[in-house]
């Protein structure tokens, strides 16, 4: 069912500092920030070639990371994303096994303008998992 890994987002305070930590000390390419209001989210894309790291800053009172990063004020890591054909079918098969799905069990459209889900963290060994269509 498992594709690729599409990217794993890294949450931090202050992402002007984590995108020239990955720019300068790492020497990794990365995009300019795009803001998402949608998701509560500013984003930088470390492009690595074979996948992504995605550097979520918190954007809106209402963003929901806010929490996450207040926990964590150096940052973290967020989420990992793995890739699968049918979004649906993957969804049903994981709520046959007991996993939950966030929010009403329907896919919203991601940051890439593509199907998503995110699956509890606690049905996953402590990591939240987000589903992406591709
Ligand atoms: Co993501």
């Amino acid at each position: 069912m498992l594709g690729r890994l599409n990217h794993v987002a890294i949450a931090v305070p202050d992402l002007a500092a984590a995108t020239a930590t990955y720019r300068d000390t790492l020497g990794a390419k990365v995009s300019e920030p795009i803001a998402l209001p949608e998701h509560g989210v500013t984003v930088v894309f470390v492009d690595l070639g074979n996948t992504k790291v995605e550097l979520l800053e918190p954007l809106g009172a209402d963003s929901t990371i806010a929490g996450f990063v207040a926990k964590n004020p150096s940052g973290g890591m967020h989420h990992v994303c793995y890739e699968v054909e049918d979004i649906i079918a993957a969804r049903d098969r994981l709520k046959a096994a007991g996993a939950r799905v966030l929010g009403d069990g329907n896919p919203k459209t991601g940051a890439h303008g593509k199907p998503v889900l995110f699956l509890h963290p606690k049905d996953f060994h402590g990591t939240l998992v987000e589903l992406e269509q591709v």
